[in-house]
């Protein structure tokens, strides 16, 4: 099962599996889309689901406990805000966490509570290198895949104290060309090209790391030096670094 499969990332994982031999069942709200997508891979499962709404997501759980042999779950549904915490609208942030948070939790649930007992199987959380820090006009969308970060973690620990061969996997990309930052009303004019990835190239380091068990991926080089600095570097200097980043953009130009 594939969320968000209706476009970026998400497709990506879907079409790669397809090739893989997976059959696949794909979860977003754009059905048209999703449809579209299992005729190109010659027949999917769709299943046109709002995860921040508790009817569809209770429906999208049910299908992983009625799928006896799920091999895989990527939680890869997301989305962006931006602006200031207590200046934006509270409703995108309370999807935003019903979507990256309570939708990771229950369908991980779901597919954990028989691919543990069955001794294979895995799910991988599509979280960013976003969950490694935090950055103003961003904070729900930190938080909440720092919980993923976390979250994933957590579970790894769990299943190997309990010897499962099960495995989580935390991926965290950077910039990448999809729907993302359209939908998101953020131009990418202002950010390097050579950071963006192609969404191709991090599904294919997900599903490397994923083969060598590896909890945390975070593809491109540029990227795995960022996160090193971020880890290395002491909170004081990291939390002087963004705050003076964010009022240098602030400051009106000219
Ligand atoms: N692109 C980047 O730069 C970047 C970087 C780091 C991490 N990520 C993460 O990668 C994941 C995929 O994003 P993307 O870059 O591929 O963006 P995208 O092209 O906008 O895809 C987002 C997907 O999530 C689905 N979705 C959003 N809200 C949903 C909801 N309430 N219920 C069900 N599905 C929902 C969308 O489908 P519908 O609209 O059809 O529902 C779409 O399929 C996200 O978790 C994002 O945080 C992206």
């Amino acid at each position: 099962m594939v969320t968000g499969a209706s476009s970026g990332i998400g497709e990506a994982f879907a079409r790669r599996l397809a090739r893989d031999g997976f059959q696949l069942i794909l979860v977003a709200r754009r059905r048209d889309r999703l449809e579209q997508l299992a005729r190109e891979l010659g027949g999917a499962e769709t299943l046109a689901a709002d995860l921040a709404l508790e009817p569809d997501l209770a429906r999208v759980a049910a299908r992983i406990a009625s799928a006896a042999e799920l091999e895989l779950l990527v939680n890869n549904a997301g989305f962006g805000t931006k602006g200031r915490f207590w200046e934006t609208p509270l409703d995108g942030q309370d999807r935003m966490h019903r979507v990256h948070v309570m939708a990771t939790l229950r369908l991980t649930r779901a597919a954990l509570a028989a691919m543990v007992p069955r001794g294979h199987g895995g799910v991988i959380n599509v979280s960013s290198v976003a969950g490694f820090g935090q950055s103003p006009g961003n904070v729900s969308y930190c938080a909440s895949k720092t919980w993923m970060n976390s979250f994933t973690e957590g579970l790894d620990l769990e299943l190997r104290g309990a010897g499962s061969p099960v495995r989580v996997q935390a991926l965290c990309p950077g910039f990448t060309v999809t729907e993302f930052h359209d939908v998101l009303g953020m131009s990418r004019e202002g950010i390097p090209s050579w950071l963006w990835m192609r969404a191709e190239d991090v599904v294919d380091a997900s599903l490397r790391g994923f083969e060598r068990g590896q909890l945390f991926v975070v593809p491109g080089g540029i990227y795995k030096l960022v996160v090193t600095l971020e880890k290395l570097a002491p909170r004081w200097l990291r939390s002087l670094a963004v705050v003076r980043a964010s009022r240098r953009r602030r400051r009106p130009a000219g």
